[in-house]
């Protein structure tokens, strides 16, 4: 129990949101709140640009500028919070879900006027899985917005998650007055623009005090008090529990880019919000306590810049302390290796560290040496559990056009997918070697850095697949006989893995019902028990 100050004052979490809610705004007053930047507009949008969508070029550039960002470490009342970022854009789903893996809790951002969208749940079908704990944002109150009844229950239904309102919005867009803070007992006022910490609030212990009426007007103060009424009355207290297993989510409406709201919800998230948590492995659970050093990599991001082709792994602490210049065992290559120049990231400037404490990520330079999923230790024999690969949506067969470079394509399309960007299959029966991917961008990405590190040049032919799942059977027969008769559609993972590659919706519910006695499994566990 050496480092438990250390582990007690972090917290690590991400903020998620779909495209354009708010999560970049948000960030950066969760950032000036810590002091970490000093103005607004000092954190530059990570979005990859809209109009960018078809030149790869330009977004791994500004995907080489959101490295720097991709972790924040601030401190707020004490407390040492790292912020890992996750790229809003829908082709990089695959690193938001792998930076899932890695976070104690989330921050769910939810438009106000747009309510729930199609990225929102993707990923928490991801964090329900891992049974995240997470906080949610209704942004955008300043905006003509849902109903906020209508709102909780869109969310909660969608979503699958029971919501807990923590503070009580009036009204929305131009006669949006503030919010009423049911824990702290208070009533927010809104006034566009809000600084750090010169919110207007007002205590209200007893919500019927007349000055509710002189503060809002009767009419909303009568509507609010509805409200907090039915909120007592159906929500109760926060259990604290129901939101540390990830039953339940607590709920505050704000506006990010007004500051307002905000300090709330970062309150309570200090408040609240799991310290490091203990860890699956393939053998036992790992407590942040434990004095011996393990972490896992969750992330691998390649510069394209040719003056500066490095590739940094993302570590993340899950016991002990990383120290710089100590030997740690690389459990899947049964290798000892030390890290003269690990950095930590501070408030977009990388620093190099001494050390690292459970919570903290750590980007270490790596040459080749990592893929998604690796665990380093002191010398136990063990992989972090529950880093999931999901099904890609687009396939494309490799055809190599260069005979004479075969090795090296190999070579290249190992190292590329082990970076997590792609999915290699390789057909049954064959040796047709597929890509799968959640965007096109990645296939351009790929062809490219195929041909430009690895001299390999290659075309892509689409196939009509949309879906590829994970096949398990009880009985090894039945899933050797389906996998005969269905050749066309049968491959292999990297890792050895039997995978259905189906055509539509259709075909693949057809397979389901006509063969009960196989699982098909829409996410693969990177490491297996
Ligand atoms: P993202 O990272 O989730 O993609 O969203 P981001 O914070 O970049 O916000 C998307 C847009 O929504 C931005 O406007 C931002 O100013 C605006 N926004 C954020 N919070 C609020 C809010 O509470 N109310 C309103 N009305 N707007 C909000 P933009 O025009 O796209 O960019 P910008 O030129 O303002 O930076």
């Amino acid at each position: 129990m050496k480092y438990t100050s250390e582990i007690n004052r972090r917290k690590t979490f991400a903020i998620i949101s779909h495209p354009d809610a708010g999560k970049t705004t948000l960030t950066e007053k969760f950032l000036l709140f810590g002091g970490a930047i000093q103005t607004a507009g000092a954190v530059k949008s990570n979005k990859i640009k809209k109009h960018a969508t078809s030149d790869f070029m330009e977004i791994e550039r500004q995907r080489g500028i959101s490295v720097a960002t991709s972790v924040m470490t601030f401190e707020y009342e004490g407390h040492l919070i790292n912020l890992l970022d996750t790229p809003g854009h829908k082709d990089f789903a695959e690193d938001t879900f792998r930076t899932l893996t890695a976070v104690d809790s989330v921050v769910l951002v939810i438009d106000s006027v747009n309510g729930v969208e199609p990225q929102t749940r993707k990923l928490m079908e991801v964090i329900a899985m891992r049974k995240t704990p997470v906080i949610v944002f209704i942004n955008k109150m300043d905006r003509d917005g849902k109903n906020r009844f209508d709102l909780m229950e869109e969310i909660e239904n969608e979503l699958k998650i029971q919501l807990h309102p923590m503070t009580v919005p009036i009204n929305s867009g131009k006669d949006f007055k503030g919010v009423y803070d049911l824990h702290k007992k208070s009533l927010v006022l809104f006034s566009a623009g809000t600084k750090a910490n010169d919110e207007n609030v007002l205590e209200i212990t007893d919500i019927n005090d007349k000055i509710l009426d002189a503060k809002i007007g009767e009419k909303d103060a009568k509507t609010l008090r509805e409200d907090v009424e039915l909120i007592d009355g159906v929500y109760g207290e926060l259990n604290s529990e129901d939101y540390l297993s990830g039953n339940t989510a607590p709920v505050f409406f704000g506006s990010a880019v007004n500051n307002f709201g905000v300090k709330e919800m970062l309150d309570t998230f200090v408040r609240i919000a799991p310290t490091p948590r203990p860890r699956h492995t393939t053998t036992r659970d790992v407590l942040p306590e434990e004095e011996k050093f393990s972490g896992f990599i969750f992330k691998i991001h390649a510069n394209l810049d040719p003056k500066h082709r490095d590739r940094i792994a993302f570590l993340r602490v899950c016991s002990g302390r990383f120290a710089r210049h100590t030997y740690y065992n690389h459990v899947r290559l049964e290798k000892d290796m030390r890290f003269t120049n690990p950095y930590s990231f501070l408030a977009r400037q990388k620093d190099v560290i001494e050390e690292a404490y459970p919570g903290d990520v750590v980007g270490l330079f790596d040459t080749g040496n990592f893929k998604i999923g690796d665990t380093l230790t002191e010398g136990e024999a063990f992989y972090f559990t529950g880093i999931p690969s999901f099904s890609p949506e687009i396939f494309k067969e490799v055809i190599n056009k260069d005979p004479m470079k075969t090795k090296q394509l190999e070579k290249g399309l190992n190292q590329l997918t082990d970076e997590g960007v792609a999915q290699l299959f390789t057909q049954f029966g064959g040796n047709k070697k597929i890509i799968g991917c959640v965007g096109e961008l990645q296939f351009e990405v790929i062809q490219y850095r195929l041909l430009q590190e690895y001299g390999a040049s290659v075309q892509m032919n689409s196939l009509p697949f949309f879906k590829a799942c994970w096949l398990t059977a009880t009985d090894p027969k039945k899933l050797e006989d389906f996998t005969k008769y269905k050749q066309a559609n049968i491959a292999e993972d990297k890792d050895g893995n039997v995978v259905y590659l189906a055509q539509s919706e259709w075909f693949l519910n057809t397979e389901i019902s006509n063969n009960p006695d196989i699982a098909f499994h829409f996410t693969s566990e990177i490491n297996k028990v």
